[in-house]
């Protein structure tokens, strides 16, 4: 486990996650990246009726920054509300994985700041990446 802190993100995935679209699970979770040229993106959990059609707070932040035109994370900060620690799911971490810089800390937050800070590799062991398909 490494540590961290990240007012910036946290107070950026905080802001976001009140706009949880989480009428079914209620379970409202914010994410903010940043990129090396500093910028933060963000972006909440947004389900549907038909569930799975449903997706992540970090696959929104992550949308949001490929639309603006940008490729890599340096740093990601989630939100949930809970007494438990709630990280990144499988998919996400797969997500994250094709824009993470190796300098890449993924912050696992509750509403009282981060609980846990973890690298790419701790999250996702051995994984599959973009570099697997390079010729
Ligand atoms: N959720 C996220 O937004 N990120 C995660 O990494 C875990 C789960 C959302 C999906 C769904 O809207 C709700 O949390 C309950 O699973």
């Amino acid at each position: 486990m490494s540590t961290g802190s990240e007012p910036d993100l946290f107070a950026a995935a905080q802001q976001v996650q009140a706009n949880a679209h989480v009428p079914y699970s209620h379970f409202a979770v914010g994410a903010a990246l940043r990129t090396p040229s500093g910028r933060i993106f963000a972006g909440c959990n947004v389900e549907n009726a038909a569930y799975p059609q449903g997706w992540c707070a970090e696959a929104s932040a992550i949308a949001a920054m490929v639309s603006a035109g940008e490729r890599e994370i340096v740093a990601l900060v989630t939100v949930c509300d809970g007494d438990q620690l709630s990280t990144c799911c499988g998919g996400c971490r797969q997500k994250i994985r094709e824009f993470a810089t190796p300098e890449l800390r993924v912050h696992a937050a509750g509403p009282e700041g981060i609980r846990r800070s973890y690298t790419m590799d701790e999250l996702l062991p051995d994984s599959f990446g973009p570099e697997q398909l390079q010729r």
